[in-house]
């Protein structure tokens, strides 16, 4: 637990029903007249970002759109949107969609200079101003992008992910808008939901977790364990989506104050190597990091048990078990797969994935119990 800890948030965020609409009032008082949307062309064609572009018109703001992000972008496809974004010219950023929109607008609001690239970004990010004012969306719950100081860009020259990090990267105003989740395919919506449940867990378990990351990773840990299934199952289910929206948003402040752990940095070069998706690669490593780790969190477990699940636990043995089996089942019921062999990934040199693991100190450091290069790759080996 850290000593001495601190919280950065968004200036403004609405949530509730039609809360998109609040664009046009957040423009109006900035005195933007060109906005630049971001999103990706899958959102676009379903209409998803209509509502945003709407309440931007309203202001009589001129609307640009860039729509050609990538899943999951790599630095280089995140600068080509920031030279459009420059050639367009803008003063407010608008991000429509999940994590990988989010991390791009985000970027460009730092980006859209002469001074530096994304690429300079990856060695120094502590020469980052932000540039342009930023309003982000988020259509999947989720990463938490909409709160965090983090982007995190694919590196394929190194076969890895890395996470920029800089409060000049934390949105000035974010939209909790249950319409943007409403018909979120399930596959995306258990992959998505679990990302924000390792967010949760991760920061509350992390050597950088202090009372405000708690209050924040609790509350998020208990409305996603007690909502994830019935959110991604039931089309209809609102209230649970809502309470998965809110989480994920709070799981993503919870980074702020705190990190993630060895669940997210063992993940990186999941996605970097074999393309992953983020949530994906999160919920195969969960099970056995949990387990790597549970000697030295099992108080802590044992506090989410109290806060989140009803059972008939009593020790603090018996409650850690109990934590890590619902994540377990949750995993489980929302036919994520488990292992790589599943995605269709043979034949992975452990040694290799072990190697790449290791490089994100960034996120290993918070990791309570110290994992060494042969626990990384007993840790992969358990995935294969
Ligand atoms: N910045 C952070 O703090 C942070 C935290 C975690 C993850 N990430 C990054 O975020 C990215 C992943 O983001 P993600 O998990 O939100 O997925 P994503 O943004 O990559 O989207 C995945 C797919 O879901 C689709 N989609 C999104 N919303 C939808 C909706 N409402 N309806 C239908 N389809 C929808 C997208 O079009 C895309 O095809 C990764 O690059 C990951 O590393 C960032
Ligand atoms: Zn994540």
């Amino acid at each position: 637990m850290l000593s001495s800890y601190s919280l950065r948030l968004p200036k403004v965020v609405f949530a509730g029903e039609h809360a998109t609409e609040k664009i046009a009032g957040i423009v109006g008082e900035l005195g933007a007249t060109q906005a630049v949307l971001f999103t990706d062309a899958g959102l676009r064609k379903i209409g998803i970002a209509d509502a945003a572009c709407a309440a931007l018109e309203q202001t009589g703001c001129k609307v640009s759109i860039i729509d050609d992000i990538p899943a999951e972008p790599t630095y280089a496809a995140v600068q080509h949107a920031v030279d459009e974004l420059k050639r367009l010219g803008a003063d407010v950023i608008v991000g429509v969609g999940g994590g990988s929109v989010m991390d791009t607008a985000k970027l460009a609001s730092v980006a859209a200079t002469d001074a530096y690239s994304v690429h300079d970004l990856l060695a120094d990010p502590s020469q980052v101003s932000k540039q342009l004012p930023t309003i982000m969306v988020p259509t999947t719950a989720g990463t938490g992008a909409e709160a965090t100081p983090n982007a995190i860009v694919a590196v394929p020259e190194e076969e890895l992910k890395v996470g920029i990090v800089s409060d000049a990267l934390i949105s000035d105003y974010v939209i909790l808008d249950a319409d943007m989740i409403k018909n979120l395919p399930r596959p995306i919506a258990a992959s998505t939901g679990i990302d924000a449940l390792c967010h949760a867990i991760e920061c509350y378990t992390s050597t950088k977790a202090n009372p405000f990351s708690d209050t924040f990773a609790l509350e998020a840990f208990d409305l996603i364990v007690n909502n994830i299934e019935c959110a991604c199952d039931d089309p209809e289910a609102m209230d649970a989506k809502r309470a998965m929206q809110v989480a994920s948003f709070y799981a993503g402040i919870a980074i702020t104050s705190s990190g993630t752990t060895a669940v997210h940095a063992l993940s990186y070069p999941l996605g970097g190597k074999y393309h992953v998706a983020h949530g994906v690669s999160n919920a195969i490593l969960l099970m056995p990091v949990m387990h790597f780790n549970e000697p030295v969190i099992r108080g802590r477990l044992a506090a989410a048990y109290d806060r989140a699940i009803t059972g008939d636990a009593t020790t603090d043995e018996q409650k850690s078990a109990a934590v890590i089996e619902r994540m377990d089942q949750i995993v489980r019921h929302l036919d994520i797969p488990k292992k790589l062999d599943e995605l269709g990934i043979h034949d992975v040199p452990v040694d290799e994935l072990a190697k790449a693991g290791m490089k994100v100190t960034r996120l290993l450091s918070n990791n309570m119990r110290e994992v060494t290069y042969e626990d990384a790759k007993a840790i992969y080996q358990q995935v294969m």
